[in-house]
């Protein structure tokens, strides 16, 4: 596979290689070890809040990796299960369409679940939903998961298309964001997810002319609502209208190109992200952030990461590889977060006592792992794999 912005001998020890690549091929197992024989991918196998359920968020996340470590049949397996799942619920995305053409906003309660059981039902655990972005972020993913492996979208065309009715009848409406919280408000990196699934599935031309249509009349709404009201003091914003930074910015720029890398604002996010978010190449989610105290969370040190490989700073990207390394466990284990540096301590122990230890092993964070690993050019030989 392809390493756009590889680390050169120079930058890196023999046996620093050799650690990498190890944790590459103990990630594609950690992972594939765990997926659901149907396809899915638990977020974490044990974590008590998390076990028995599959999340798109993190699970197309994961199935890139997958697909960048070369292992076509467990991402393609993924991405059929998720179309599977998707397609099955043509009815209820049609029954809520016709309650928004006939003017109505459905309930929150009947909208598309954040997260499925394996067998693609809605669990029967209270949850933070509504959240659109995962349905975005998995459009992105299956169309990038096609182009890389030389397939067409017809066998995940079912899914697709009640994706895409999906977002482009519900984009706007505010939801919880990729952290679960804030339901009043209307996330940018939430946009900036929906807006990365459309273009990828509109530039495969994966579309009728009327979802076509749609689609394009989405991308240019998003990318004019987050110009007017996602924007200040030259970053991306945490929701339309706040001035904060959120870790999750950094994807509006790669992979979901809302904002060209060109773009000073490109620029600004990831600037305002690195200096108010960045510890020694740990990186938290926001200022605010509770969650277990507001640790370092591995999988936004490999977003951010991946962006500064695309701009070239290749030196400063493999600082947050070598960061994520650091953190894997004696089994080559990775977590959601750890407490290296905490920005609220006095809040661990509720969630400690709440829901156990921080969930390990996160399948999105070994996922990140190879999509960083592989854009330093550090996954192993094909023939190691
Ligand atoms: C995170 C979500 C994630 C979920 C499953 C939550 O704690 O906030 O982003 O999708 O865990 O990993």
């Amino acid at each position: 596979m392809s390493s756009p912005h590889p680390v050169t001998a120079l930058d890196l020890s023999a046996d620093d290689r050799a650690r990498f690549a190890d944790l590459a091929v103990t990630s594609h197992r950690v992972i594939t070890r765990h997926q659901d024989p149907g396809g899915a991918y638990p977020a974490s196998p044990d974590f008590s809040a998390y076990a028995g359920y599959s999340w798109l968020r993190d699970g197309a996340f994961t199935a890139e990796g997958v697909s960048r470590y070369g292992d076509a049949g467990s991402a393609g397996r993924f991405h059929d299960w998720a179309a599977r799942t998707l397609a099955r619920r043509r009815g209820q995305v049609d029954g809520l369409l016709a309650v928004a053409r006939e003017g109505g906003t459905p309930a929150r309660s009947d909208m598309l679940p954040t997260r499925f059981t394996f067998a693609g039902e809605d669990g029967t655990d209270e949850w933070w939903d509504f959240q659109t972005d995962g349905y975005g972020t998995w459009l992105w993913a299956v169309v990038t998961f096609a182009r890389r492996h030389g397939q067409g979208l017809d066998r995940w065309r079912g899914g697709i298309e009640v994706a895409v009715d999906y977002l482009t009848a519900f984009w706007s409406a505010p939801c919880y964001d990729w952290w679960e919280e804030h339901a009043e408000h209307r996330h940018v990196s939430t946009l900036a997810a929906i807006h990365g699934g459309l273009r990828a599935v509109l530039g495969a031309d994966g579309l009728d002319p009327v979802r076509a249509d749609a689609a394009a009349s989405v991308l240019a709404e998003i990318r004019s609502l987050v110009h007017a009201q996602g924007v200040a003091g030259g970053h991306l914003t945490k929701w339309l209208g706040s001035t904060a930074v959120d870790a999750s910015l950094a994807s509006a720029v790669v992979p979901f190109g809302l904002v060209s890398e060109h773009d000073p604002v490109a620029a600004g996010t990831l600037r305002a992200v690195a200096d108010q978010l960045d510890t020694g190449g740990g990186v938290h989610r926001f200022r605010d952030d509770v969650f277990y105290g507001g640790g370092q969370w591995l999988l936004l040190s490999a977003l951010l990461g991946w962006n500064l490989a695309v701009r070239g700073e290749t030196g400063a990207a493999l600082g947050h590889l070598r960061w994520i390394a650091d953190q894997a466990t004696e089994a080559g284990e990775l977590p959601e977060q750890v407490p290296g540096h905490l920005l609220h301590p006095e809040h661990r122990q509720e969630w400690l006592d709440r829901w156990g230890p921080v969930a390990t092993p996160l399948l999105w964070s070994h996922g990140m792992y190879l999509v960083l690993a592989d854009e330093l050019g550090l996954l192993p030989e094909e023939d190691a794999r």
